[in-house]
């Protein structure tokens, strides 16, 4: 294989890698005004991205673009340094997410009117649906939404969500209301509704749930007081700043950026460990009718998505070879892939639960491939693009995704690549017999188009 990979852990003070190890997780982000309205386990710090952004010289007159935009952090430290932005997620829920934590321009006062109107009228909505006529709170939602609330607490959360649909109400403060509810589904449970598992049988040990309409005020005007603080935070340039973002499939963009407009990539893809992005919504997309049973998100959502979990295949599908495209045009790293899959496949049969692992490598990498391809397509020459991703062993087969990811930059036409460790992880998994033992690591691949 060519390579001009250096592994380099990040040196400094103790603080500085303490702070780097953090950069995969959305633990900083959690604390930062608008990127914490939502939760989303596979968000990343907005540390890291500014990082970046100083590290490689990046200005408000260039342009960012972020091809797996989850839940904005990307785009939205963007604006807050006054650097325009594109973002695609394919993820219809995180999509609206994103889109609303990017628009900072929400009318205040309209909002304040809802609040009120909501605080007059709620209780006497609440009297009037529970005495409606065959009213169960049964027939409005899902079994699994009703599992993770009290009776009392489910009529009230059904009462908000009846008070935001059936006010007229401009789209930005919908959208902001939208978020308010649905941060609210998990804080407020009682059951262990923490991410990314609902376990909806069992009950959070730190808290009883929390009473609705209280939670509901206090948390919108928190989140009006986040977009007065972000404005005041960022650069006066972010006004000026231009984002566009889309519900779409980074896949294929030709219909949304054009050949050599993009200063800069930063980006976290789907990691390779059979995480499935459409299911841990489920709690959301079930109580706002979004989707009400797992064909639902399949068909909505899951085939959406580049593949990166077993639960996105179908062993009957023949789609499951890597492309021709992709033989070649990256003959050594196909190479690796087939050897990899060739064991996996042999694992599957011996091993409990009998995961599509095999299939998983090979669809992840013909979408990678496809996505890199576009990256490069995008970017300006003299650029480069970043993705934070881990490595990860199924069935205790070592997929090296970082330096596969490298290898497929290079066969595609980018110059080099450099791997740059954030930390190691899933020790963890070391003291389980029924896990593999091989060290795993999250990184920044860097790709260079020259
Ligand atoms: C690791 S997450 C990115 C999280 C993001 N950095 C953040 O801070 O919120 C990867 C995202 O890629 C999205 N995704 C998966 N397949 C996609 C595709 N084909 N096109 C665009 N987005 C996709 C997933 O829905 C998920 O939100």
């Amino acid at each position: 294989m060519s390579t001009s990979q250096q592994l380099e852990l990040f040196t400094g003070n103790q603080d500085n890698v303490n702070e780097i190890q953090n950069w995969g997780t959305f633990k900083d982000s959690l604390r930062e005004p608008v990127h914490r309205w939502f939760t989303y386990p596979a968000g990343f710090s907005y540390k890291a991205v500014i990082h970046a952004l100083e590290r490689f010289g990046i200005t408000p007159n260039m342009v960012v673009y972020d091809p797996f935009m989850g839940s904005g952090t990307t785009n939205l430290t963007c604006k807050s340094l006054g650097i325009s932005s594109y973002g695609v997620e394919a993820h219809p829920f995180v999509y609206k997410i994103a889109k609303t934590k990017m628009n900072w321009e929400v009318n205040r006062s309209e909002v304040i009117f809802f609040l009120k109107k909501v605080e007059n009228i709620f209780l006497d909505t609440l009297n009037l649906v529970i005495k409606e006529k065959d009213f169960s709170i049964n027939n409005c939602f899902p079994e699994l939404v009703i599992k993770c609330y009290s009776d009392d607490t489910l009529k009230k959360l059904y009462v908000l969500k009846i008070l935001l649909q059936s006010e007229k109400l401009s789209q930005s403060v919908f959208d902001f209301f939208y978020v308010v509810i649905t941060a609210l589904l998990r804080e407020i449970s009682s059951a262990a509704t923490g991410w990314p598992y609902i376990a909806p049988n069992k009950i959070k040990t730190s808290s009883s749930e929390k009473e609705v309409l209280t939670e509901f005020i206090k948390l919108s005007y928190e989140m009006l007081e986040d977009i007065s603080i972000i404005r005041c935070n960022s650069s006066p340039k972010y006004a000026n700043s231009i984002h566009q973002i889309f519900n779409s499939d980074s896949r294929n963009t030709e219909n949304l950026l054009q050949n050599n407009s993009i200063d800069h990539v930063f980006t976290s893809p789907p990691y390779l460990n059979n995480f499935d992005y459409s299911d841990r919504t489920r709690l959301e997309l079930y109580f706002w009718g979004e989707a009400n049973n797992w064909k639902d998100i399949s068909n909505k959502i899951r085939t959406k998505l580049m593949t990166s979990a077993t639960t996105q295949i179908m062993r009957s599908d023949p789609r499951y070879i890597l492309s021709d495209s992709f033989n070649r045009d990256c003959s050594d790293v196909a190479i690796f892939i087939k050897e990899s899959v060739g064991k996996l496949e042999k694992l599957r049969k011996i091993k409990g639960g009998k995961k599509s692992y095999d299939l998983m490598v090979v669809g992840y990498f013909n979408d990678i491939y496809r996505i890199i391809k576009d990256v490069y397509r995008v970017l300006k020459h003299d650029t480069k693009a970043l993705f934070v991703l881990g490595d990860s062993a199924p069935y205790g087969v070592h997929i090296p995704t970082d330096k596969l990811i490298g290898e497929i930059g290079v066969c595609i036409g980018f110059d080099n690549y450099k791997i740059e460790v954030l930390r190691k992880r899933g020790d963890k998994w070391k003291s389980n017999p029924q896990r593999h033992n091989v060290a795993l690591q999250e990184s920044i691949v860097i790709l260079e188009k020259k």
